[in-house]
């Protein structure tokens, strides 16, 4: 076989335009370059994640008026906290004398300190002090606060959209509340947070989360044992979000505790939701398993993921044996992942067929997304 010649940006997003609306028999894995072209994650970063919402991290993080914790989207150093009045912020966390980063880390703090020259910020975001310059018609605190970026929660999932200019979240994610709502996400304490970067590209790690099609040959002993591929089922999707369940083997033990709630199909399977563009979440019985996903470079991802639960105790041998476990499959993942990035490199790949709808159906709609977002060009 020959070579392929490497597809430019503009060969992306005419075959992009082309698989819009495209039935689900012809739907072939994606050309290499969709995950390996650095124009493409150029126009990804300046599109996609300034326009859209985009979660960056839990409020179980920010619990009391105070508590923040610091983060990045497209490079955009963001700080999350907890303000006076309940509600959770993003602010901008970029200083409005010289243009440091503010806070850094995590914590909990009733106002911030740039360690530049020490200008102070309330946890609003309000300038208190800028030391010994004096306002003037050209200089007035009030008009040098840390902006304040959309934010929305869903099921206390924190969203931010950088350009503003979104509708709101909530609406487009209803649809998937019927399939949702007896977990009680709201109601699960959360558990456990960490901070990753794995070499490869982000869209590969929504796709893995989001595909049942690999569950019973990568994850043989941690996750095939529970879950094989051969019960996995697609759930309805929409245009903001797709969806699988995966059932339990009928062997399986019970895992609890879990919401009284929960229909006994809801005790027995796990069901997996992505939130376009990066964020995925798995609901199983007695816990909830979530990633949020950033672009940092064409072959780098920032994932911020976290356990929430119907258990209450982080030290709990329940809650540390699942984050264990947890660990033991997402290296299984990680492994996998950074492997597939080298493989996409090549240029003697030609992109094969997809699963049917119950094992890979969920990346057919994801794509059908990046054709609508980008596909016009
Ligand atoms: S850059 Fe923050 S006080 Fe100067
Ligand atoms: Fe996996």
């Amino acid at each position: 076989m020959t070579s392929q010649t490497p597809w430019s940006l503009t060969d992306l997003l005419t075959h992009l335009s082309a698989m819009s609306g495209r039935s689900r028999d012809q739907a072939r894995a994606m050309p290499g370059a969709f995950y390996t072209s650095p124009e493409f994650t150029q126009l990804e970063r300046d599109t996609l994640f300034r326009s859209q919402w985009v979660c960056i991290g839990h409020e179980g993080e920010v619990r009391s008026s105070g508590d923040y914790f610091t983060t990045e989207l497209v490079d955009e150093p963001l700080l999350v906290v907890r303000d006076p009045s309940g509600a959770v912020r993003v602010l901008s966390n970029v200083c409005r004398h010289r243009g440091s980063t503010v806070a850094q880390g995590a914590g909990n703090a009733n106002r911030f300190v740039c360690g530049y020259h020490g200008w102070s910020y309330a946890l609003d975001g309000r300038l208190l002090a800028a030391p010994l310059i004096t306002e003037t018609d050209g200089f007035k605190k009030k008009a040098c606060a840390l902006p304040t970026l959309a934010c929305e929660l869903w099921y206390g999932y924190i969203f931010v959209n950088l350009d503003g200019q979104a509708a709101p979240l909530g609406p487009t994610l209803a649809a998937a509340q019927p399939m949702i709502s007896n977990y009680h996400p709201e109601q699960q304490h959360h558990l456990f947070a960490a901070e990753e970067v794995w070499n490869t590209n982000w869209k590969n790690l929504v796709e893995n989360f989001m595909e049942g099609y690999h569950l019973s040959p990568l994850h043989a002993k941690t996750l095939h044992p529970v879950t094989p591929t051969a019960l996995c089922e697609k759930l309805p999707d929409g245009p903001a979000f797709t969806g699988y369940r995966s059932n339990f083997n009928p062997e399986y033990p019970e895992r609890g505790p879990f919401h009284k709630d929960l229909t006994r199909q809801e005790q027995r399977s796990d069901v997996f939701y992505c939130v376009y563009p990066s964020f995925v979440v798995g609901f199983c019985p007695n816990f909830t398993l979530y990633m949020c996903l950033r672009p940092l470079t064409t072959g780098t991802v920032g994932i911020r993921w976290g356990v929430t639960g119907v258990a209450d105790d982080p030290t709990s041998k329940l809650v540390t044996d699942y984050v264990e476990f947890c660990k033991q499959f997402s290296a299984e993942d990680r492994l996998q992942m950074e492997r597939l990035q080298v493989g996409l490199q090549s240029r003697h790949y030609v992109p094969g067929p997809l699963a049917p709808d119950a094992f890979e159906g969920t990346i057919a709609d994801f794509w059908q997304y990046m054709s609508r977002q980008l596909g016009s060009g």
